[in-house]
């Protein structure tokens, strides 16, 4: 899927935070302790962007409606009541233009016919 341009790291001058749509995956973007992390837009528990409801303290992304924290760097849940970890996604810096880098999506296989029970 490749590397696109989000914009630029004046972007999050003021504001340290904010929402990317970019091939229709949605990325809250940090900047936080001189770096850049990108991660989902939506908590993992439940129904909540974190544009809207999220705070940063170091590393850690806290979700506001029910205080699930997250690790900025690797996704991790770091406190209920969230469960499962949040999507990373890599972003690169280029001068003062930041850049999201997606994966191909491995394409689902094939079942073999074994695995069909024929
Ligand atoms: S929706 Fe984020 S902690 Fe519940």
């Amino acid at each position: 899927m490749g590397k696109h341009w989000i914009g630029t790291i004046q972007e999050l001058e003021k504001i340290p935070m904010k929402r990317y749509d970019v091939k229709g995956n949605d990325i809250f973007v940090v900047r936080t302790q001189g770096k850049y992390y990108a991660v989902s837009n939506r908590c993992t528990h439940e129904e909540s962007y974190f544009s809207q409801e999220g705070e940063v303290e170091d590393t850690t992304l806290t979700c506001g409606r029910h205080g699930a924290r997250f690790d900025l760097q690797t996704g991790a849940v770091k406190a209920l009541p969230a469960v499962h970890p949040l999507k990373t996604y890599q972003l690169a810096v280029e001068g003062e233009d930041m850049f999201i880098i997606l994966e191909d999506t491995p394409k689902p296989q094939a079942a073999g016919l074994r695995d069909l029970g024929i």
